[in-house]
């Protein structure tokens, strides 16, 4: 995949999802990996405008490893607007790492956006030099490009915006492995859709208790229920942090320690 920062081609395949991409299989979707953090209550952060840092510093660097480890990161466009995440590699070592494989010090950056709404100024498009990805409808495609040509490349994901079809599309681009990084809404639908491979799900110890933050998912049907239960791969400590790893389909690779992330 490339890594270097570019903006909007005049060359529609790398500015649209192509027919393929919309209609792909489990096959042609990178492995797809969820990682959040949450409070006790199942909470992703709390109602304020500051981010509610959940998690601890071994676990942060833990993720970073996840990081280093992918060929892109997602995010909803409201995690950029509200946090302001940088979706760098942090740990020098591992940029370098990564640098000697031929790779980008970090992985390319990926968003979707429904309104386009976002700022050119986020930490999203002007830390590091990472190729910067925006996957909108195509409605709001001219003003997203407008806002955004000169520090991304607006992806038209054609009417439904469907996440399966962003995937599939990174895939395409030769993402074999997508981290995506939140938020709710975000989750919600890759969980809905099946498109995840595993969840990595940190559990904080505290909680929020304030049903006006977000959630980890929103209300509707997941694939797994009380009939069909989700494979508990591992559960590690990391300092006061417990992290639970879900294999949530038939692709999940264990990791090299038998299970743990
Ligand atoms: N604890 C954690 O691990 C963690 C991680 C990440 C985020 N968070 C938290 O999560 C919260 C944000 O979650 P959220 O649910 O409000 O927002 P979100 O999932 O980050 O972003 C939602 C936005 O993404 C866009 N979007 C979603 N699905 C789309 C699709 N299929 N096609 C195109 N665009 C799509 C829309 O953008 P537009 O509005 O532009 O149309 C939508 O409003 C923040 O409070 C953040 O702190 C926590």
């Amino acid at each position: 995949m490339t890594t270097s920062a570019t903006t909007a081609s005049a060359d529609p395949s790398v500015g649209t999802i192509p027919d393929e991409a919309r209609t792909q299989t489990a096959a042609q979707r990178p492995y797809t990996v969820l990682s959040c953090c949450m409070s006790i209550d199942g909470y992703l952060d709390d109602a304020g405008p500051e981010r509610l840092l959940l998690s601890n510093t071994a676990d942060f660097d833990r993720v970073d490893a996840e990081r280093a480890d992918s060929d892109a990161i997602l995010v909803g466009a409201e995690t950029i607007r509200r946090d302001n995440p940088r979706l760098v590699v942090r740990s020098a070592g591992r940029r370098a790492a990564r640098l000697a494989q031929g790779r980008g010090a970090s992985p390319v950056k990926v968003a979707v956006t429904r309104s386009g709404r976002l700022d050119p100024g986020a930490a999203f498009f002007t830390e590091g030099d990472a190729q910067r990805l925006v996957y909108c409808p195509s409605t709001a495609v001219k003003s997203a490009r407008e806002r955004l040509a000169s520090v991304a490349t607006v992806v038209d994901a054609g009417a439904d915006g469907a996440l399966g079809a962003v995937l599939a599309d990174l895939a395409r681009r030769g993402a074999a492995r997508v981290l995506v990084e939140g938020g709710s809404s975000v989750v919600t639908q890759v969980l809905q859709s099946g498109l995840a491979d595993e969840l990595q799900l940190a559990v904080a110890p505290l909680f929020v208790g304030d049903s006006s933050a977000p959630r980890l998912v929103a209300d509707g049907a997941f694939p797994w229920t009380a009939d069909r239960r989700a494979t508990l791969a591992s559960v590690h400590q990391v300092g006061d942090v417990a992290l639970l790893r879900y294999a949530l389909s038939d692709r999940f690779v264990p990791s090299a320690d038998g299970g743990g992330a």
